[in-house]
């Protein structure tokens, strides 16, 4: 199986491309341009449904046979999409019941984008269909080097609450839980006399008149990830029986907001991963936010290259202000992306539309045109990139783990539980904020990953987990290894029940610790600890049975009760964070877990390893990115790929630059 675009030189460097928005006089001057920026492969096609289907069954490829003949012309590779994203009016109004429906009953319409429901069969034959019509045409394409399926699977519409759709949850449930009183017990209908005698009682969660059943809230979302993912798999079984030796990806979104698709699961089924990523333009730690993502991004690939598929060479359009991105910020993303393991970077999109709702999103041509500093720059980094083609295949260093679990992000976020405050990715965040503050590099995992290659293992909230995720952890520290497991971890098994007997039930004895009742605090409210420290959020009534205390709180509900415990347990060590310690109490915890680890923390600088062979011998590259106002020296020797020069012993990058360097073995 191809697992990376085919065809492909060095890394991909490009963006979406859209040509159907403009007249076709402009798209000499596209290719142009690219050439001159460097570009070495785009997406194609990915709204063109309405113009390459025109009505039913009614094919109008020329256009795009045009397109994609003057991209091989000028040596540019295709990431050739499905076009399936936003199905044609035609076809909404033709079967109206492709059109998704809200919790509340309304149900979209066309006009926008995504109005599609998971379970619409006239939408996955319609789909299918087009993908199909697609790989026919364009099979032996000489520009053709991978399927972008879909796009943004879940984006606008995660969930449809529509009567196919609940025929579909009963289905899958069926196949879930087998019968009713499995069903029953797992969402413990016998509260509020929610018990189900039929399954055509069950429904999605609907408007309801207070809060909904948890089990039913998390079993659909499960099912709208499963859904989707049938969605694109049927698409891309299509294609693959077509074009075996053509990857097929699509687009993920890893970063803040989204969290409707579980994609340890969909990891599974694409040939290589790719991500969007936009920061979020008003907050100062969005290379932060960046870094996080792009990790977990690799994660998701299992440690392979990926592809960053879309970001933006300046502003948004969707956010409350698009702050434009300053000098040399496209630069540091794009190198953040490939220093963690990304064999390209694209951007939405090429030529900035003049219309449409993205029309003052940036682009890699401005409204402005070529003189601008954000085309000099797109030249001035694509120019960068061609001299990078060694790094290609390489992979990333990190020898600290987050476990990152998609199903305890679900149903932690849902209402009814002790404060609102708490949220998943905050509290994933928070850790992560420190360890990039320590320069070092994380790999994210599965709660069902092999945790032994690495020396410390962060637990950040794990909800929900099963019996045997607990005891791979358990067993881990057992032999040798260090976890730093936070509050609001190991509460429940997978479905959402409560372990009894004291929090956190399923790590009690890897903590050595257990609570007996949970003190969140209030809004803005801030406890001391003992040791200088201080949380918010959340405390809880805890008592140590094995671990040493670590710090206590100093006021607050719990004066003189321990808020951070550390365990031996067996030949490891087993740190708890009871509350939600804040800055330098944080960072104190973390240096101390790494310390214990052996891990040594590097601050100044982001700095990530790739490591893979050069002529024949391995080798790392290091790739130093500065955030700061300030030139910043570092000990190193090799060379600097983007310069070309000879580094002896020392390493400077230039305040807000960036650095590649082969290093010296
Ligand atoms: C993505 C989407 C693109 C474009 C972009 C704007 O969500 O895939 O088509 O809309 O956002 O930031
Ligand atoms: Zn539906």
């Amino acid at each position: 199986m191809t697992t990376w675009p085919t065809g492909m030189a060095g890394l991909a460097w490009g963006a979406d491309y859209n040509p159907e928005q403009w007249p076709e006089d402009v798209w000499a001057e596209d290719v142009e341009l690219m050439r001159r920026a460097g570009v070495t492969m785009v997406s194609v096609g990915i709204f063109s449904w309405a113009l390459i289907e025109t009505s039913e069954g009614k094919y109008e490829f020329d256009w795009l046979d045009r397109v994609l003949d003057l991209l091989h012309e000028g040596g540019i590779r295709v990431d050739l999409a499905t076009a399936t994203a936003s199905p044609p009016p035609w076809l909404t109004t033709a079967y109206p019941d492709v059109l998704p429906v809200r919790a509340d009953g309304v149900r979209f319409t066309h006009g926008s984008r995504q109005e599609y429901c998971p379970s619409s069969p006239v939408y996955r034959a319609k789909a299918v269909a087009l993908a199909t019509a697609l790989a026919e045409r364009y099979r032996e394409h000489p520009a053709l080097a991978a399927w972008h399926v879909g796009n943004e699977y879940g984006c606008h519409v995660a969930r449809c609450c529509c009567d196919r759709c609940a025929e579909a949850f009963r289905t899958w449930l069926q196949h879930r839980h087998g019968d009713l009183d499995t069903l029953n017990e797992a969402w413990a209908t016998a509260f509020w006399s929610q018990h189900y005698s039929l399954w055509d009682q069950v429904l999605p969660p609907r408007v309801t008149p207070t809060f909904g059943n948890p089990g039913q809230l998390l079993d659909f979302d499960r099912f709208c990830s499963d859904a989707l993912l049938e969605l694109y798999k049927a698409e891309r079984d299509a294609l693959r029986g077509l074009t075996p030796d053509v990857p097929i990806t699509t687009n993920f979104m890893v970063g803040w907001t989204f969290d409707a698709l579980d994609y340890w699961a969909w990891a599974r089924e694409v040939d290589f991963v790719s991500n969007d990523h936009y920061t979020r333009s008003e907050d100062d730690d969005r290379h932060v936010e960046l870094a996080m993502a792009a990790d977990l991004t690799r994660g998701l690939a299992g440690g392979r290259p990926w592809l960053l598929m879309e970001h933006s060479t300046s502003a948004v359009n969707w956010q409350p202000r698009n702050i434009a991105k300053q000098p040399g910020e496209l630069r540091r993303n794009s190198f953040a992306h490939i220093a963690r393991g990304a064999d390209g970077t694209l951007f939405f999109q090429w030529r900035q539309s003049r219309a449409g709702a993205e029309r003052y999103h940036s682009a890699m041509v401005p409204h402005a045109g070529t003189e601008t500093k954000v085309y000099r720059e797109v030249c001035e980094v694509g120019a960068e990139y061609g001299l990078l083609g060694e790094l290609v295949g390489s992979t990333v260093d990190a020898s600290v783990a987050i476990v990152y679990d998609w199903r305890s992000r679900w149903i932690s976020g849902q209402p009814t539980h002790p404060t609102e405050d708490f949220s998943y990715q905050e509290t994933v965040f928070g850790l992560y904020r420190q360890l990039w503050d320590a320069g070092v590099t994380v790999d994210f995992v599965p709660p069902s990953a092999d945790l032994s290659s690495y020396r410390l293992v962060v637990v950040p909230a794990l909800y929900s987990v099963t019996d045997a995720d607990a005891a791979k952890i358990a067993d881990y520290v057992d032999g040798g290894g260090h976890v730093l497991v936070t509050y609001m971890s190991g509460l429940t098994d997978e479905r959402g029940h409560v372990r009894l007997g004291g929090y956190p039930g399923a790590f009690r004895d890897l903590l050595g610790v257990w609570t007996e009742e949970f003190f969140p605090l209030r809004a803005d409210e801030v406890v001391r600890l003992d040791d200088g420290g201080a949380a918010g959020v959340w405390t809880e009534l805890l008592h140590v049975r094995g671990a040493e205390v670590v710090s206590s709180y100093a006021d607050g509900p719990l004066p003189g009760v321990p808020a951070v415990t550390r365990h031996q347990h067996g030949a490891g060590t087993a740190w708890y964070l009871a509350c939600g310690l804040v800055a330098d109490g944080l960072r104190r915890v973390v240096d101390a877990a790494l310390e214990r680890a052996g891990v040594t923390a590097a601050p100044g600088l982001e700095i990530v390893r790739r490591r893979g062979r050069h002529d024949g011998e391995p080798v790392s590259w290091l790739v130093a990115i500065n955030h700061a106002a300030e030139d910043v020296a570092l000990p190193a020797s090799g060379v600097e790929l983007l310069s070309g020069s000879l580094v002896d012993g020392r390493l400077v990058v230039p305040a807000g630059a960036v650095a590649v360097l082969r290093e010296m073995v």
